[in-house]
């Protein structure tokens, strides 16, 4: 609560709220799912799938089975103890797979270091890949044809879209390089017609790089990395990290990006927590409307 006076008293930048537009766009997966389930006589099903007891990890699968419920999807929660082999995963996954109640398989990541996570990926019948990790996926997004989007920047995209109308012509910045964020998210821009540029821990003068970005997209992992003089005046900055830290004897999230001194500067930024957070898991109730919806009425994509 203090932290979020402290937000707003040394603001000049919007909040960009990802609470209530998380909010929003459950309200509409909830109606579209009672239809759903009106018409195919069950519930959209999310399996979701945890090995060992990664404190992070918990929280978030707690959190997104808490979600799907209020978002009237079933969910399939699969507590794993961190000794599951491999095969035993694999095995799980070809049975979900194979179950007409599940339309959507989460496996949280990070996995143990024994597994393999792009087996694991693989393995995921790419129609029930909510994550838009499958390699399947991943390639129809660089073609601009896919349907299961990852969360993360979806959610972003959503945001942006809604702070910007038109994204055509932009110039974005994606700072981060990860499979899970920052790839997916420059492929979602460059679909917008935006110019996009991508930096990471070797970019050389990372923060004139990220001075030209009318949109600002942060995921390095980095508490408060991105300063002030990163940003262009009047940018639109979502800053995609989580970090835990210590301030003042106590403990608490930040982003990648400091937002005191970032809000001088820009004209829209995304808090944290608040921000993308909460869009990443509504993101994740659209696709498994959007995964049931195809199944049922067998538009999946299909690739056996
Ligand atoms: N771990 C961190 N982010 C994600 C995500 O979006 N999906 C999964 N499955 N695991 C994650």
């Amino acid at each position: 609560m203090t932290q979020q006076l402290d937000q707003i008293l040394c603001t000049q930048a919007r909040i960009i709220d990802g609470r209530d537009f998380a909010e929003t766009l459950r309200k509409s997966v909830a109606l579209g799912a009672r239809a759903f389930r009106e018409k195919h006589g069950k519930a959209p099903g999310l399996a979701v799938v945890l090995v060992g007891q990664d404190p992070a990890s918990q929280v978030y699968v707690k959190t997104k089975m808490k979600k799907a419920l209020e978002s009237g999807i079933d969910s399939f929660p699969h507590l794993l103890d961190s000794s599951t082999s491999q095969a035993e995963l694999l095995q799980l996954i070809d049975k979900l797979n194979n179950d007409r109640y599940v339309h959507g398989i989460l496996v949280q990541l990070p996995l143990p270091a024994h597994i393999d996570e792009s087996k694991v990926i693989t393995a995921i019948d790419p129609a029930k890949d909510v994550d838009g990790f499958h390699p399947i996926n991943v390639g129809l997004l660089t073609q601009g044809k896919a349907s299961l989007v990852p969360c993360t920047p979806l959610g972003c995209l959503m945001m942006l879209k809604d702070q910007l109308g038109n994204l055509s012509g932009k110039k974005a910045v994606v700072v981060g390089r990860s499979n899970i964020v920052g790839k997916p998210m420059a492929n979602l821009l460059l679909q917008e017609n935006c110019t996009v540029t991508i930096v990471h821990s070797r970019t050389q003068d990372l923060n004139n790089e990220c001075r030209q970005a009318d949109i600002l997209v942060v995921a390095m992992g980095k508490a408060e990395f991105i300063k002030a003089e990163a940003i262009k005046p009047g940018a639109i900055v979502i800053d995609v990290g989580i970090n835990r830290v210590e301030k003042d004897g106590r403990s608490m999230l930040v982003g990648d990006v400091d937002f005191a001194a970032v809000s001088s500067v820009a004209a829209a930024v995304t808090p944290v927590p608040g921000g993308v957070g909460p869009m990443t898991v509504a993101c994740l109730m659209r696709n498994t409307l959007i995964a049931a919806d195809a199944i049922e009425s067998d538009k999946a994509h299909r690739y056996e």
